[in-house]
């Protein structure tokens, strides 16, 4: 539908999490008019429910360097490594300037910031807050300050498409706004630069630590806008997730890696420690390495999930070091001083995303990208633990800086109308295809992945997009348009893709665990799989 309604203003940010907020923060700084718009509220998303911290050379001892030989490692040969010295080294400051900006991080007594280990990192280097609340920590402070600066912002604002002009630049998003009084509805803000910080896409699996918002609209939008995305095949599981049974949906409880960073053991019913021998970091090896040590391990002893002991932690370190955990653990009638946490993996981060560069440039001019919807770069086939708030702070500040070079010089785009929407390439899906999204790719693209549960996957997710398409045609009819179709859509979406380049990356590496292809091939397969949808097809 035409747009209804429309703000005008230099720069809009789409998303309200560390990434977004951080770039709306420094590009109002600079002087731009700067709106941000966001799906649910703005401490929705995933920054709230981030645990372990953020990551950065800030301890003594500890260098960039060291942090960027960790970040490697983990990243199994397909890290950029100029994009991740950008991030390890403008990192420490991008946390002094967080603090100042009003977050506060846990210290020791001496004043110094109280340092953890996750795994992967060969030092102390994630810096914490609230025990393991770092994530809503940084989104209070973020929120209040954006709040503090007068910033304007829409919420309850899904973001639909990207608007161009004549020449296929940037000139805005188009909208949809739900209870927002004057800006309800169908409704536009043009900009000659769009900043997208979706977040993640979790919710593309039936199990994930992501809150139910991160259903990839941003990535979606880029597809549909031309733009190029890049990794979407490595897809990271979090080891361990509060198990709450085999057939658990939505957002699941994480217990964060620190608590194995603190000294938590992985152990089998019989309270055998299993990661010894597999690792020379044993639990805090990288974090595909203990996905797959516990996966392994459930399938030899034809388990539903395996454990976590940290009864030696006693009462007293469990209530100040892990409060968020304990109560998420005890709400589901587990005792981690009493008892070991039952966990097993699901999905928790897209290491890919839309392909940037180390400016947060995308392949569209003027349509800029960071945070979880964006591929810099820096994770590779498997992110390190913490460098994702990382990551949404420097880079956000990269973006920043770029649009501020080029901001106040940037005419007033045109945007033209959307192509008509009688045919549309992504016919909108009944809510209730979502389930059927999460369902299908969990079977078949979930932790183990073979070429045959790939294919399984491809066909169901084909049928579905046919079906929509079959709907329109018959009776001209799509779903009708709201948050849920809108969702379900974009889910499909990304999905299909996310597949395609599963089925195409033939070999195992970080994250992406091929059943039929047990072995990392550097020959073939040192490179990154990048995806550029035609908008006229499907
Ligand atoms: C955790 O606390 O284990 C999550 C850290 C991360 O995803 O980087």
């Amino acid at each position: 539908p035409a747009p209804g309604w429309s703000i005008d203003a230099d720069v809009v940010v789409v998303g309200s999490g560390v990434a977004g907020l951080t770039a709306a923060l420094r590009c109002e700084a600079a002087g731009l008019t700067t709106v941000v718009v966001t799906k649910a509220r703005l401490d929705d998303g995933s920054t709230r429910w981030a645990q372990g911290g953020i990551a950065a050379a800030l301890g003594d001892g500890d260098t960039p360097e060291q942090h960027l030989d960790d970040t490697l490692v983990a990243g199994a040969g397909l890290c950029d490594e100029e994009a991740v010295r950008i991030l390890v080294t403008e990192g420490p400051d991008a946390v002094r300037r967080l603090i100042a900006t009003g977050a506060h991080f846990d210290e020791s007594t001496d004043g110094a910031l109280e340092l953890t280990r996750e795994g992967g990192h060969h030092r102390r280097r994630i810096a914490h807050a609230g025990g393991d609340a770092t994530g809503a920590e940084i989104s209070r402070a973020l929120v209040e300050a954006v709040r503090a600066r007068g910033l304007r912002t829409v919420e309850n604002a899904l973001v639909l498409d990207l608007l161009t002009d004549a020449d296929g630049r940037t000139a805005g998003v188009t909208l949809h706004v739900m209870g927002e009084g004057q800006h309800d509805g169908v409704g536009a803000v043009h900009a000659p630069a769009v900043v997208l910080a979706t977040g993640g896409m979790g919710q593309v699996f039936s199990a994930t630590t992501n809150p139910s918002v991160s259903t990839g609209d941003g990535v979606a939008l880029a597809l549909r806008a031309g733009a190029e995305v890049s990794d979407l095949e490595f897809v990271q599981f979090h080891p361990t997730v509060l198990f709450l049974g085999p057939d658990a949906e939505g957002q699941q409880p994480l217990v964060s890696e620190a608590v194995r960073g603190e000294g938590a053991h992985l152990v089998d019913a019989d309270g055998v420690r299993f990661m010894q021998g597999q690792h020379e970091l044993a639990e805090l090896a990288p974090r595909d390495i203990v996905a797959k040590g516990i996966m392994r391990r459930m399938r030899e002893r034809d388990a539903e999930h395996m454990y976590l002991d940290a009864r030696h932690f006693g009462a007293e370190m469990w209530e100040h070091r892990f409060p968020t955990i304990l109560a998420a653990c005890r709400a589901h009638g587990i005792d981690p001083v009493t008892e070991p946490i039952p966990v097993a993996p699901a999905a928790h981060y897209a290491s890919g995303g839309v392909r940037t560069d180390s400016r947060g440039r995308t392949t569209v001019p003027g349509l800029y990208a960071c945070g979880e919807t964006a591929c810099t770069g820096v994770h590779g086939a498997n992110r390190l633990a913490s460098n994702s708030l990382l990551e949404g702070l420097v880079y956000a500040e990269r973006i920043a800086a770029d649009i501020a070079r080029a901001g106040h010089t940037l005419p007033a785009r045109v945007p033209q109308p959307l192509p008509a929407t009688e045919r549309p390439a992504y016919p909108l899906l009944p809510p209730e295809a979502r389930l059927t999204v999460q369902r299908t790719m969990t079977r078949g693209a979930g932790v183990l992945r073979s070429a045959g549960s790939l294919a399984e996957a491809a066909d169901r997710l084909h049928r579905l997009h046919a079906d929509a398409r079959d709907a329109l045609d018959e009776n001209g009819k799509t779903a009708e348009p709201g948050v849920d179709t809108w969702e379900a859509t974009n889910l499909l979406c990304v999905a299909r893709v996310l597949v395609a380049a599963a089925q195409r990356r033939e070999e195992t590496r970080g994250c992406h665990w091929r059943e039929d292809r047990p072995e990392r091939d550097d020959t073939a397969w040192r490179r990154h799989i990048v995806v550029r949808l035609n908008p006229d097809r499907s």
